[in-house]
């Protein structure tokens, strides 16, 4: 298992998606499954550069391998994770 590679999470941590609750996103590793905990790699990042940009929705964002979740909750990214997953855990 430790040869599979991993999903890279990017919690956004800029001042729009900090303010607008991506501080919210803190307890997602803890809160992953079973099945996502070897997985997942989650990490803070820098302002993605999307929060000005109507075309990908509204704050907070998080971007999971190439893919940009927009309103993003522990719900939501664990549900788009799980999606990943079913689909063969790209990261491209
Ligand atoms: S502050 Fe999150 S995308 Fe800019």
């Amino acid at each position: 298992m430790s040869d599979v590679k991993k999903i890279k999470v990017e919690i956004c941590l800029g001042t729009t998606c900090y303010v607008l609750g991506s501080f919210r996103l803190s307890s997602l590793e803890e809160q992953l499954p079973p099945n996502l905990k070897d997985r997942v790699e989650v990490v803070g990042c820098a302002c993605l550069e999307v929060c000005h940009d109507r075309n990908y929705g509204n704050a907070p964002f998080v971007r999971i391998g190439e893919r940009i979740v927009d309103n993003a909750t522990v719900e939501k990214v664990i549900e788009v994770l799980q999606e990943m997953v079913a689909a063969g855990g790209s990261n491209e």
